[in-house]
């Protein structure tokens, strides 16, 4: 009895280790989350983002207060262990000039450097590009991920208009490609800005943002030639889940691209979606219908989500998604160690 019990523990032991990491459960990655440097607030203000009241606005949303404690702080609160730190939408589109966009970029990315260093074993960072100036965005990619060691590579859904799935962003699927980077997707607010009607962009213009970015990659068949780069599209995919199936559809009509049904949804579930925003019941069974729980991670979104609301929200993803216990385990941080190699290097975990 006693050998039958060891045995099962062994088998049990040598599967974890064969999956290449020895964390124990609780743990949980935030692969979602955003630092607000100074730097980055002041040259928006410089660019004429409105403040109302005192407080900057950026995408009809207010620019909330950040720091770095706060950020641990938040942490500690929502059980999370690491964090990707990553800026928001617009990153820094919003330069027209392509040499400042570069040192900006720079700045920012030697500020996060200097947050993952202050604290090695809870944060880790995702570079920010200079996009839209793409060869400035291809070089600041090799030195964020060859000479800083960020975790990954933040993208956005457009910059200024310019989609991921446009020819012109190619060189930038190259060298993440050759580097084989990982990449965090955030949604950006469309340059067509009289279709929000006034309302905040992120209420309904960043997953409808989300859709768009993903149906571009498909129908201009960006992702066809870049099919191993790990992608996170944020907040459940946008609303992908719910449209797949008639993007799919309409895709093999010949108007539509003439793109065989299966072909078009596989490409549209090879991705992984964050559940920042995306844990109520209606969204997991959907979520784990099209994508299943080895395509989702875990996204915070910190600190434009008010604490008050994303606790309640990770709380409920397991009785609201009815995940067992291996599904939570991908979910809170196995997936995230698979997309992020490099968040097990930086725990010698390998
Ligand atoms: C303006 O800001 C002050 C101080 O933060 C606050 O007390 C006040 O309610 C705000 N007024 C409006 C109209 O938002
Ligand atoms: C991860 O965080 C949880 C909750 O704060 C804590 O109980 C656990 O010890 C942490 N795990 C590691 C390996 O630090
Ligand atoms: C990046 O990693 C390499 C190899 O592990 C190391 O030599 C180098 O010091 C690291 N760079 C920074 C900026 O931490
Ligand atoms: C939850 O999942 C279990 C195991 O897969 C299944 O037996 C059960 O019917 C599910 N419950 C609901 C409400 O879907
Ligand atoms: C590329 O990254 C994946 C994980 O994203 C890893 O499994 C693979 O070994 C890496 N390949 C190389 C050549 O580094």
């Amino acid at each position: 009895m006693l050998s039958l019990l060891w045995a099962v523990f062994l088998g049990y032991a040598l599967t974890r280790h064969a999956v290449g990491h020895s964390i124990n459960s609780p743990y949980r990655i935030d692969v979602h989350s955003h630092a607000i440097p100074d730097i980055w607030k002041q040259a928006m203000i410089s660019a004429g983002f409105p403040i109302k009241n005192g407080t900057l606005y950026n995408d009809g949303e207010p620019v909330p207060d950040w720091s770095l404690d706060s950020h641990i702080d938040s942490m500690d609160t929502l059980g999370v262990n690491y964090s990707t730190l990553s800026i928001t939408a617009p990153g820094i589109s919003f330069i027209k000039n392509a040499q400042k966009a570069k040192s900006l970029a720079r700045r920012i990315n030697l500020l996060l450097h200097e947050y993952t260093e202050t604290h090695p074993t809870r944060l880790g960072a995702l570079c920010l590009l200079p996009l839209p100036h793409v060869k400035e965005a291809v070089a600041e990619i090799e030195f964020c991920l060859n000479t800083l060691n960020f975790t990954g590579i933040g993208l956005y859904t457009n910059t200024y208009g310019l989609y991921l799935g446009d020819s012109r962003m190619d060189p930038i699927f190259e060298a993440l490609n050759k580097l084989n980077a990982s990449v965090f997707v955030h949604p950006a607010a469309p340059t067509c800005t009289s279709v929000a009607l006034n309302h905040p962009m992120p209420i309904i213009e960043y997953p409808f943002d989300t859709v768009r970015a993903i149906e571009n990659l498909l129908i201009n068949g960006q992702r066809s030639r870049y099919p191993d780069l790990k992608m996170i599209f944020s907040h459940g995919g946008g609303a992908i889940p719910y449209l797949a199936t008639r993007i799919a559809g309409v895709a093999t009509l010949d108007y539509g691209g003439g793109i065989p049904f299966s072909q078009s949804l596989a490409q549209l579930a090879g991705y992984y979606f964050d559940l920042a925003s995306a844990t109520s019941n209606i969204q997991l069974t959907a979520l784990k219908s099209f994508i299943g729980a080895k395509k989702l991670v875990t996204g915070i979104d910190y600190p434009y989500v008010p604490l008050a609301q994303a606790q309640p929200g990770v709380a409920a993803i397991q009785a609201n998604g009815n995940f067992s216990d291996d599904e939570m385990d991908l979910i809170r941080y196995e997936n995230a160690l698979e997309i992020f190699p490099r968040i097990s290097k930086a725990l010698k975990l390998t």
